[in-house]
């Protein structure tokens, strides 16, 4: 595996694999691996010869009172593991490198980005959408790879490829869960013991709404009986529990084809997503 951290021993690489007409994957990320993030490496390796996994922690998709700064780097343990995994190339550029001065250019995501996760973090979407759009022009890969845990971001993704004609295919990988179902997320790392184990309440809490809706209950009181429940379970606030429909992210009132339950949830300073398919 090579490490790379400018644009010009990128380009060579991948002047290099396409010249013998290998296929290359993208699996962008901000680093402090997990198997989450392996198991796209995993889905990238079944669809392309050559992977590239990027690790870069943007600055533009953070707020101002968020954790861009304490977020988890861990450049030489998450480099072992890209290794044991078979990845081709490490991409990880420095902020300069992708935000030279004069940068001027961005991505602005309007409708998707603008509710749930975005009603919260605004700004967020466009800040992932310029890096995605920026990575996919440095890669141009066939396909890249992101994962369902984010689902508005997936969405919004698959929108940003299509609507700026990026030529890349866009797959999603499933959601890797611990043993107890939470999700596994860079950020678990931020909770006490304690707070772990509320964490835990947040995919109970949507296999419970998911079974109850299925059987017929009605979609709002179970949603707001779903808040009680986290909020008795130890969650200190919850920014949007909602039903959408998957494609379209659009908040459901009825239970429909292609519905999804969605859900943030903070623990104190600690916010924490997830989602489940209810079609
Ligand atoms: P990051 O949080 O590092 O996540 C990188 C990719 O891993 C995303 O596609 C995310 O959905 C996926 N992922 C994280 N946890 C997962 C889990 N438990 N199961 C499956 N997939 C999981 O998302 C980002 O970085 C950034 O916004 C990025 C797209 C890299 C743009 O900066």
């Amino acid at each position: 595996m090579q490490t790379i951290h400018t644009e010009n021993m990128l380009r060579e690489a991948l002047t290099a694999y396409r010249t013998t007409g290998d296929t290359i994957a993208l699996v962008p990320t901000m680093g402090a691996l997990h198997a989450g993030h392996l198991a796209l490496i995993a889905l990238a390796k079944t669809h392309s010869r050559r992977v590239v996994v990027s690790i870069f922690v943007n600055p533009t998709q953070f707020g101002p009172h968020e954790d861009f700064e304490t977020y988890p780097r861990a450049l030489s343990k998450d480099e072992a593991l890209l290794r044991v995994a078979g990845v081709d190339v490490l991409w990880a550029p420095s902020v300069d490198a992708m935000y030279p001065d004069g940068f001027a250019t961005t991505v602005s995501v309007t409708r998707l980005g603008d509710h749930l996760c975005g009603a919260v973090r605004p700004g967020h979407f466009d800040g992932v959408a310029t890096v995605v759009a920026k990575l996919c022009g440095q890669v141009r890969p066939d396909c890249a790879v992101f994962g369902e845990k984010d689902w508005q971001q997936l969405a919004i993704i698959r929108r940003l490829a299509t609507d700026l004609s990026l030529n890349v295919r866009i797959l999603g990988a499933p959601i890797v869960r611990e043993d107890d179902g939470l999700a596994l997320s860079s950020r678990n790392r931020y909770l006490s013991g304690n707070e772990r184990a509320i964490a835990t309440s947040l995919p109970k809490s949507l296999i419970s709404a998911k079974a109850q809706l299925i059987a017929g209950a009605p979609l709002g009181p179970t949603l707001a009986a779903t808040c009680v429940q986290l909020l008795s379970a130890g969650f200190t606030s919850i920014d949007y529990l909602h039903v959408i429909d998957s494609d379209t992210l659009a908040i459901r009132t009825e239970l429909s084809a292609n519905a999804r339950i969605v859900v943030a949830a903070r623990i104190n300073t600690t916010r924490l997503i997830d989602n489940m398919s209810i079609g």
